[in-house]
């Protein structure tokens, strides 16, 4: 057993689908989760910078005393160096929970995977998925814009910028017949009531903050990691920029407010 919390990283909101599927399943854990808010976003920036970003972001949360490291970032999890052993306590990423899910779920092993350009460029997924079963057919899409929508709190499936937006990138899984589409990026599944009305009801979504939240349970679980204090746990939320925007659609994203909640930090200082 272990009382300390789980600590999850992103570069903005999107790490939240992790999180807001770890409430649900592990109602008892504390969380500290902390949103690189004044570098997001991270997709379109160099391996380099990238892996160092996820290198400080990972140290502002082991200072926390957290007993785990989630990067619920699937541009870190695609392109930065693995941290378990500079850590010390258990790390995961976004790509093997997400990949693994995706190979169940295909019926016609046509699957389609979309990300931001430097996850998209590292062909992450692709490779895993390719590794177990190289008569798969894979098909990736670089989705830029999605990241900007959903900071800016665009997810509503009837705006007509983001249905144009989600058709031009989907364009391409409908004209190769995918039957599942992994959400590489953990801010696209926010998106999803809108990318799902594009694909139609035949087409499976893998959400990979979903797959990596449950991920984590059973890495708690086989670590004899799990918290078991009666108290109510908590949840605490950092920023690198000013909360304000991030208390908004957080609270809305989770459904609960979280207003005065989040504080400000310097990830330089880490
Ligand atoms: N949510 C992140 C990901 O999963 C980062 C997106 C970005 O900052 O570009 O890739």
């Amino acid at each position: 057993m272990n009382n300390e919390a789980i600590g999850v990283f992103d570069s903005g909101l999107g790490g939240l689908t992790a999180v807001r599927e770890m409430l649900e399943i592990l109602p008892n854990e504390n969380i500290v989760y902390f949103g690189d808010t004044g570098r997001v976003p991270y997709g379109s920036k160099s391996t380099r910078t990238i892996s160092k970003y996820a290198m400080q972001d990972a140290r502002f949360l082991k200072k926390q005393g957290v007993k785990m490291i989630v990067a619920a970032c699937g541009t870190v999890s695609s392109v930065a160096p693995d941290l378990t052993e500079e850590l010390g306590v258990p790390y995961t990423g976004v790509v093997y929970p997400t990949c693994f899910t995706a190979i169940r779920a295909t019926k016609t092993g046509r699957i389609g995977v979309i990300g931001t350009a430097a996850t998209i460029a590292s062909h992450s997924y692709k490779n895993r998925i390719r590794q177990k079963h190289p008569e798969f057919t894979v098909i990736e899409q670089a989705c830029p814009l999605y990241v900007p929508l959903v900071e800016n709190g665009m997810t509503d499936p009837d705006d007509e910028i983001v249905r144009l937006i989600v058709s031009r990138y989907m364009a391409v899984m409908k004209e190769n017949r995918v039957d599942a589409i992994i959400l590489g990026c953990t801010h696209y599944p926010l998106l999803t009531e809108a990318i799902s009305r594009e694909m139609g009801p035949d087409v499976t979504l893998i959400d990979s903050g979903k797959e990596t939240a449950l991920y984590t349970k059973k890495i708690l679980e086989e670590n004899h990691l799990l918290r078991d204090e009666p108290s109510a746990p908590d949840a605490r939320y950092f920023v690198s920029d000013t909360p304000a925007d991030f208390e908004k659609y957080a609270g809305i994203f989770l459904k609960r407010n979280i207003e005065n909640r989040v504080q400000q930090i310097n990830i330089e200082e880490y």
